[in-house]
């Protein structure tokens, strides 16, 4: 069978769920789509992010949750940033993502296909303080960056001078945004806290306390009612402070403010506000809804550019929009693979269709949500389910393997508390 090839270059800009799936299952017959693929991302690993808030108090380890993409993806990779593409000199303009080096990416526009899969970054909408003084939790650097911060303020607290107003301000948790990224990481605090602090700091647990903020009048608001009632009051049971309805205006290195004039100390802040468009993304000169991502139309297409391509966080589809989730990106980078190959072969695919297969969070002491469509499923069971759900998910055996490794450590031993 003759296979025309309609695409030179397949360049990909990302290496998350979505672009992650698309070369996966491009895999070794990637050579029907194109001869030759280019990915460009900062990071030179896919980060499984539903595991990612387990690791900043340690239940699982960084390397378990990250996956090689030169190991596991065809093509040539390139460790830079895209800072911007010139559609009409075809070119991608890239930053090296270690020595800062600039340099192009010729492409031709009639020949080559282009993937934007760049996700999102966490919004913090311009509120004063906040990049100064919170960490966020999207990659693997922001969750090593926590698990020292929280070293660091145990540490601290165990120094003798300290009066005890300053300690307890210390062994403030405080985490501020109740969708599901700030539940789970209040939930692995806890855990973290209700179990190896006691052994660890035996003098300081009476002390550390952890506060969720949110503006809205629920908890992972976008769940079934019922799960957003069951985890605010698992979170009473657990003494996690949940104060909603509560806007935070501005962040100092050691407060909180509040519209209403109140104010919060704390001496750890994670902040988890929901998406915004990265600078990549702010940048191109394409239709884009009001919260600045780019519009796709049914096979992922952007309009104005003939073989632009965009999927996940970082794009919305023009009719039908679905969630920001691991699930929709990695379900749009299959499709496109597929959709490309189809093309290549001279024919024309089917529109993409997203499945849902329902939303888990993990909410702390061994419970978890589950929202299923008509099933509603919480507590031990639900955590039951949402591990079993995310081992089968991961993607490499290597990693099932550590996972697995790393909670029957966590079980036995409890977790590292050493500050490294
Ligand atoms: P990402 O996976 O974020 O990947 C973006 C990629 O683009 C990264 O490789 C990044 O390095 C790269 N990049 C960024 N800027 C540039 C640039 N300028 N040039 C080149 N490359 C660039 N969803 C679920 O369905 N279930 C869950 O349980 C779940 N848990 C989550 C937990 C956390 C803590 C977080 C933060 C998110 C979670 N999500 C979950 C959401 C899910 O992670 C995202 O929806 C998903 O990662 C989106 O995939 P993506 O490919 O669009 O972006
Ligand atoms: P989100 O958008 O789901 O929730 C953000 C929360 O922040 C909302 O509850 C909102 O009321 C609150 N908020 C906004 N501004 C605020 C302010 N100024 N002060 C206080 N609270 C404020 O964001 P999140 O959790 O970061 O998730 C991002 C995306 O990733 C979502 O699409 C989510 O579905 C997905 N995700 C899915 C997970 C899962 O399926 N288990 C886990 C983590 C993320």
């Amino acid at each position: 069978v003759s296979v025309t090839l309609p695409f030179k270059q397949l360049i990909v800009l990302g290496t998350g769920f979505g672009a992650y799936s698309l070369l996966r299952t491009a895999g070794r017959k990637y050579a029907r789509i194109a001869e030759d693929i280019i990915v460009i991302s900062p990071r030179n690993h896919f980060v499984f992010t539903p595991l990612l808030a387990s690791t900043t108090v340690g239940s699982l380890e960084f390397r378990s949750v990250i996956e090689s993409v030169r190991l596991r993806t065809p093509g040539r990779f390139l460790l830079a940033e895209a800072t911007g593409i010139d559609w009409d000199r075809g070119a991608v303009l890239c930053r090296s993502a270690l020595d800062g080096g600039t340099f192009e990416l010729p492409f031709n526009r009639d020949s080559d296909a282009l993937v934007v899969a760049v996700g999102a970054q966490t919004q913090t909408f311009g509120i004063p303080g906040v990049v100064e003084h919170a960490l966020f939790l999207k990659q693997i650097n922001d969750a090593r960056r926590i698990r020292q911060r929280i070293f660091a303020c145990l540490e601290l607290a165990s120094l003798p001078t300290l009066s005890d107003d300053e300690r307890r301000r210390l062994l403030h948790f405080v985490v501020v945004g109740g969708g599901p990224t700030g539940v789970e990481f209040a939930a692995e605090m806890f855990d973290f806290a209700a179990s190896d602090l006691k052994r660890a700091y035996p003098n300081l647990v009476q002390d550390v306390s952890i506060t969720l903020v949110d503006a809205g009048k629920h908890l992972l608001s976008s769940y079934d009612a019922t799960l957003s009632a069951y985890t605010e009051k698992h979170f009473a049971r657990q003494s996690i402070q949940v104060l909603k309805e509560t806007h935070v205006v501005r962040v100092e290195a050691d407060r909180l403010h509040f519209k209403d004039g109140g104010e919060l100390s704390f001496g750890c802040l994670v902040w988890a506000t929901g998406n915004a468009p990265t600078p990549l993304v702010k940048s191109l000169p394409f239709a884009k809804d009001k919260t600045g991502r780019l519009l796709i139309d049914e096979y992922l297409k952007v309009d104005g550019a003939p073989h632009l391509y965009a999927l996940g966080d970082c794009a919305v589809l023009n009719e039908n929009p679905i969630p920001a989730t691991a699930q929709a990106a990695e379900q749009q980078g299959t499709y496109l693979a597929k959709a490309l190959t189809m093309r290549a072969a001279g024919r024309e695919p089917v529109p993409f269709r997203y499945i849902h297969q329902g939303m888990l969070a993990y909410v702390g002491g061994h419970s978890g949500v589950a929202d299923l469509g008509r099933f509603k499923g919480r507590g031990f069971a639900a955590f039951l389910f949402w591990r079993s759900v995310y081992l089968t998910k991961l993607v490499s055996l290597r990693n099932k393997v550590m996972v697995l490794f790393d909670w029957a450590r966590t079980f036995i031993f409890g977790r590292d508390i050493s500050r490294m």
